[in-house]
């Protein structure tokens, strides 16, 4: 039962009693206090570690991305401005990060700003957003959480597309955890899977031309191995937020065989539930796939 449920209940309640007004004053109390709302925390907290037990006791994926969607309308529904829904995004990524970090999985790709992005989004909010990558990825630079754990951080995409502020920022992320390997955090900016794949036949034909290759050794490898993300395995599950169910240009090719998941929650609002139920339904997909 979700955070709302039970405060529907609750606010069920209290109303009900209201109808006796002999009892309007513990009504109120039930549905203003904050033993009432840190019951109902506290059982989404076990809720919570119970779920986590359940899906640390099936196999993980290993490769974890996530289109995050929905950050305008988290802001728009809270009659917020919209770079307002966008810093929350920002601060949403580095607690998924932990979160992700936290289960042990080694693979984490986010969609951060599509090819589409850059042609549809009027300048000012275009700018806005560089300003967030840059501060962003200065922050996960400088986070004690990636160095603690060895996280290797990279962008891939038409990253010569982007301003020379995250071109510098993304330098610095890059550099700054070249040498770990444990975990591999990938930003996907100015990214298109269609690009992505156009780069690599580009790449292919160049070599077909200059001899290198022979028509018969081009196959799907081939194609895999030019891809920007080349040494990353192919995700086991995608996460798409706010409702809508559908790819949009990301990971093209990578995601063949990927189990694809689609939540109604805007990005900003994605819970650590939220997280594990995604992870949870794979897994449920996965032992039924192999009976
Ligand atoms: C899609 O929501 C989101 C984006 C275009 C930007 C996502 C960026 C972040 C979450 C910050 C990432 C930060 C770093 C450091 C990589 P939308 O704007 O399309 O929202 P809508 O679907 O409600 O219109």
């Amino acid at each position: 039962m979700g955070r709302s449920t039970i405060g529907n209940m609750i606010d069920n309640i209290a109303k009900w009693l209201l109808k006796f007004r002999i009892i309007s004053k513990p009504a109120k109390y039930i549905s203003n206090s904050k033993l009432a709302w840190s019951f109902v925390s506290r059982t989404d907290r076990v809720r919570t570690k119970k779920l986590e037990t359940r899906i640390k006791n099936e196999e993980l994926p290993n490769h974890v991305s996530i289109i995050m969607d929905g950050n305008r309308r988290f802001a728009w529904s809270r009659s917020l401005e919209r770079d307002v829904g966008h810093l929350r995004g920002k601060e949403k990524l580095k607690q998924v990060m932990e979160w992700v970090l936290n289960l042990k999985i080694k693979y984490l790709t986010v969609y951060a700003l599509s090819t589409e992005n850059i042609n549809a989004r009027g300048s000012e909010e275009l700018e806005s957003l560089y300003d967030l990558y840059e501060i962003g990825l200065n922050e996960i630079a400088e986070d004690p959480l990636i160095h603690s754990k060895n996280v290797k951080v990279q962008a891939v995409g038409r990253i010569d597309e982007l301003p020379e502020k995250v071109k510098k920022a993304i330098k610095n992320a890059e550099e700054r955890t070249s040498s770990y390997s444990d975990y591999i955090f990938t930003v996907c900016l100015a990214y298109g899977g269609r690009e992505e794949i156009v780069d690599a036949v580009k790449d292919v034909a160049k070599d077909y031309a200059g001899g290198k290759i022979e028509l018969d050794m081009i196959n799907s490898e081939e194609i895999s191995n030019r891809l920007y993300s080349a040494e990353i395995p192919d995700p086991d599950l995608v996460i798409r937020t706010s409702g809508e169910e559908r790819i949009s240009n990301f990971l093209l090719w990578q995601i063949a065989y990927s189990e694809l998941y689609f939540t109604d929650v805007h990005w900003p609002s994605f819970s650590r539930n939220d997280l594990y139920e995604a992870i949870e339904s794979y897994q449920y997909r996965r032992r039924k796939y192999g009976k």
